[in-house]
């Protein structure tokens, strides 16, 4: 067995997975009750000391994150759950929701009770009907048990509304706060001023989801799966030319190939059966051939060293029939679609990368394409704009994926 299941649990209990009966299956209870009897710096320390980074994409240490808020001046504090999820083919916090919604809310609130925040957003992607109202269920039994509501910690949902850029923190505040979703400049980061200008802590589900797991556990138990470098574990999730896609939990420093090829994961290549490349991270990820994927383990520092990162842990599957100048004209499409306008190095960036692509200009215009690539990862205001770019980069670095079919 290489799947792992601690994110996403085997239970089927039929009181289903947002009761009380699961809340106490899962050791989520008594992982709100240790962290109650704690105090804020010990909390933030255990979380510190497990090595969680964000599973959102920057991989940003989650307990100095939690350290800064908790530190900031103010009386009001804020924390978020985002769940906003609109990364073409990233779909594991929809995943985890549906079958551990208690999981994540427990870590938001023991997150609100480190950084002294009384009142939690959940912000999720407006699609997710089910998902809301599994996640409102399991609020309700939180309420119910004390650990939620209002003179303790009250949590709200609030809807998408089928933008990526509101998956932006600031934008993602922007929206709550009624505004357009556009992001802010930075600094001064939402750990100081976020919502309505208040110190705000904004995290990934499935890095709340491992926070719960945390407390229900100890560090020890934490680090038994994953690298020295970065315990735990992973969900990916597996699309396109693969035999058996959706969401897995693997642990850090799997063999990336072994993601792929295992049986009880990814059950190896579909359509042709040859892999051409595999996308890693989402649209604005970084295109891996064949032999990289061969050497490649999921693990920041593996990754790294071919310029790629796991982002979300979205992994999208090419066979060798896959025009990859298609795909690309694709994504050029979705990130002019998706850019709010505000800045001209992303508005005019992506839209003129589209029509290069439109055209079949992606493989002569190679060095048009490097310095407006260069410039919206220089000067645009946030996320979308610098990194939009990076899977067409990968390609022009890799000219062995650029025949044409
Ligand atoms: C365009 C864009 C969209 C984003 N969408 C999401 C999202 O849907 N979910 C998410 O957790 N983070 C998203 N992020 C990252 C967030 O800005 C933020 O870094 C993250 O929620 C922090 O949580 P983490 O530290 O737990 O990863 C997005 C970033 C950008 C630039
Ligand atoms: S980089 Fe793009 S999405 Fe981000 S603020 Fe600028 S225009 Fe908007």
């Amino acid at each position: 067995m290489n799947e792992v299941r601690r994110l996403l649990p085997d239970l089927r209990s039929a009181s289903g997975p947002a009761s009380p009966e699961r809340l106490a299956e899962r050791g989520f209870d008594q992982a709100l009750t240790k962290a109650w009897a704690m105090s804020s710096q010990a909390i933030i320390d255990e979380v510190t000391a497990s090595g969680i980074k964000g599973r959102g994409g920057a991989a940003f240490p989650t307990g100095l994150k939690w350290s800064s808020v908790n530190k900031a001046e103010g009386q009001t504090k804020y924390v978020v759950m985002n769940a906003d999820e609109s990364e073409l083919g990233t779909f594991k916090d929809r995943v985890l929701l549906e079958e551990d919604p208690l999981g994540a809310l427990v870590g938001l609130l023991i997150a609100a009770h480190a950084v002294g925040a009384r009142k939690a957003f959940c912000y999720i992607r407006g699609e997710y009907r089910e998902v809301e109202q599994m996640l409102a269920k399991a609020i309700d039994t939180l309420t119910q048990l004390g650990w939620a509501g209002p003179g303790r910690i009250d949590v709200e949902i609030r809807r998408g509304a089928g933008a990526y850029i509101a998956g932006e923190e600031t934008a993602l505040f922007n929206s709550i706060e009624g505004k357009r979703p556009e992001p802010r400049v930075k600094p001064p980061f939402p750990t100081n001023k976020g919502l309505w200008g208040s110190p705000t802590l904004i995290q990934n589900v499935e890095t709340l989801a491992n926070v719960a797991i945390l407390f229900a556990h100890d560090a020890q138990w934490f680090a038994e799966y994953g690298t020295k470098a970065t315990a735990g574990t992973k969900l990916v999730a597996l699309s396109g030319h693969i035999q058996r896609p959706g969401v897995y939990e693997v642990p850090f420093g799997m063999a990336l190939a072994d993601i792929l090829n295992a049986p009880d994961l990814g059950g190896g290549v579909a359509g042709s059966g040859r892999l051409r490349a595999v996308l890693l991270g989402g649209a604005a990820g970084t295109f891996l051939s064949p032999d990289e994927v061969a050497q490649s383990q999921l693990d920041y520092a593996s990754l790294g060293a071919f310029g790629a990162s796991i982002g979300s842990g979205a992994v999208m599957v090419f066979d060798d029939t896959v025009d990859l100048q298609w795909v690309l004209t694709k994504l050029a499409r979705f990130f002019a679609d998706e850019s709010c306008g505000q800045c001209v190095p992303c508005r005019i960036g992506t839209q003129r990368i589209w029509e290069i692509a439109e055209k079949g200009g992606l493989w002569t215009r190679t060095e048009d394409l490097r310095e407006l690539g260069q410039a919206m990862r220089d000067a645009s205001i946030c996320g979308l704009g610098q990194t939009a770019p990076l899977a067409l980069l990968s390609i022009l670095d890799r000219p062995g994926l650029r025949q044409d079919v």
